[in-house]
């Protein structure tokens, strides 16, 4: 589930309310709550947002974040559905976890469902005895985490998915990874395989429309899905970055298209930018391949480097943003008056087998 939930209209008060009241509001209802409260935010959000967070950082930090305050009773996720939904598979029996706003999905973890999952495992099941490990990229339902700890699988998020590659090809014959070909293809290959190891398979086709030959000899299985903002970015934008700036650096998330990547002087996780850029010297050029509001605020933070994004034209993850701090502060207000409004609660069985997907990435990756 993603961006189909309806969200609980914001009353008027808030959705009336300035950028300044919404600021001051929260910062009281922040001090009131004090440690039963945790902020999380991933680097994607707008900064009136992320100035409240506790911890900031990528999918991977955050999971890991939500895996050890389990002191707070309240848990604000600012970000999307996806990470809330891990925050509560994490988290302990007595807390909850808070989305400020319901509509904040994500296209690509909505691009996989388990019935489009059990077409492929009874595809495989008819072409090949091979085993298959199941491994979901941290951007995909509870749902899907939960069939990949069902069948003894895990998550993994773009700052580790080649550890959890090696250790599924100790567990197995074949990945099948969901739901980010890009993220699967940019690994596969930079940990050596070629594109012959690799097979793309097509959710939206009748399964025998697939190549059926390759799904039995192929090492790695890539489901079809894709990230809009980053499918963006381009080769072409890199050559011109670099007509203009002889000596600068690109680098790029590793759900942009293997030609960009394959092109770029690096890529990695947010937290893998954030790095690059944090450890750099005064005077260097960066030209990144991320989510806008990621780039602005380190071209902030770094006014003695020239940071911009690839792309020229802004690209923002709308879903991230639609997380505004009135929304931040109805929540923050409404459990202050113990009220719990938006609460992300994952039922049990799957919060079982998802947890273990989650654990094994954890255990593997920490
Ligand atoms: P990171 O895990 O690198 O923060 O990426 C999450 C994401 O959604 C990128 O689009
Ligand atoms: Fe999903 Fe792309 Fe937004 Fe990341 S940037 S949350 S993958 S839509």
């Amino acid at each position: 589930m993603g961006t189909a939930l309806i969200q609980q209209i914001l009353p008027d008060e808030y959705a009336n309310m300035t950028d300044e009241e919404a600021d001051e509001r929260i910062r009281l209802a922040d001090t009131l709550l004090g440690d039963r409260l945790v902020i999380l935010g991933h680097h994607y959000q707008v900064d009136e947002i992320i100035k409240f967070a506790d911890y900031t950082g990528d999918s991977f930090k955050l999971s890991q974040e939500s895996a050890a305050r389990t002191d707070a009773e309240f848990v604000v996720f600012c970000g999307v559905h996806f990470m809330a939904e891990s925050a509560d598979i994490l988290g302990g029996e007595h807390q909850h976890v808070i989305l400020p706003n319901l509509t904040a999905g994500c296209s690509m973890a909505d691009m996989v469902n388990l019935e489009q999952v059990g077409d492929l495992w009874d595809t495989l099941e008819e072409v090949t005895d091979a085993r298959c490990v199941p491994v979901t990229y941290m951007n995909s339902s509870a749902a899907i985490k939960a069939f990949c700890g069902e069948y003894d699988g895990s998550v993994c998020t773009s700052s580790n998915c080649a550890k959890v590659f090696e250790w599924a090809l100790t567990q197995g014959d074949k990945i099948i990874f969901f739901p980010d070909e890009h993220l699967g293809r940019n690994t596969a290959l930079a940990m050596g395989f070629s594109e012959d190891d690799l097979m793309v398979w097509n959710p939206l086709i009748p399964p025998e429309d697939n190549d059926l030959e390759k799904l039995k000899r192929c090492k790695f299985i890539l489901w079809k899905g894709w990230c809009s903002v980053h499918g963006r970015f381009s080769v072409e934008q890199i050559e011109l970055a670099r007509r203009d700036f002889p000596d600068i650096t690109v680098i790029v998330h590793p759900e942009c298209r293997h030609e960009v990547v394959a092109k770029a002087d690096g890529f990695g996780s947010t937290a893998y930018i954030v790095k690059r850029v944090n450890e750099a010297a005064p005077g260097t050029a960066w030209a990144i391949g991320t989510e806008i509001n990621l780039v602005s605020r380190l071209a902030k933070q770094h006014p003695d480097k020239t940071i911009f994004c690839l792309d020229p034209i802004v690209c923002p993850c709308s879903t991230m943003y639609r997380i505004q701090p009135q929304y931040l502060a109805w929540a923050l207000e409404n459990l202050l008056q113990g009220n719990i409004v938006n609460e992300i609660k994952v039922p049990e069985r799957e919060k079982q087998f998802a947890r273990k997907a989650l654990d094994r990435m954890l255990s593997l990756a920490s």
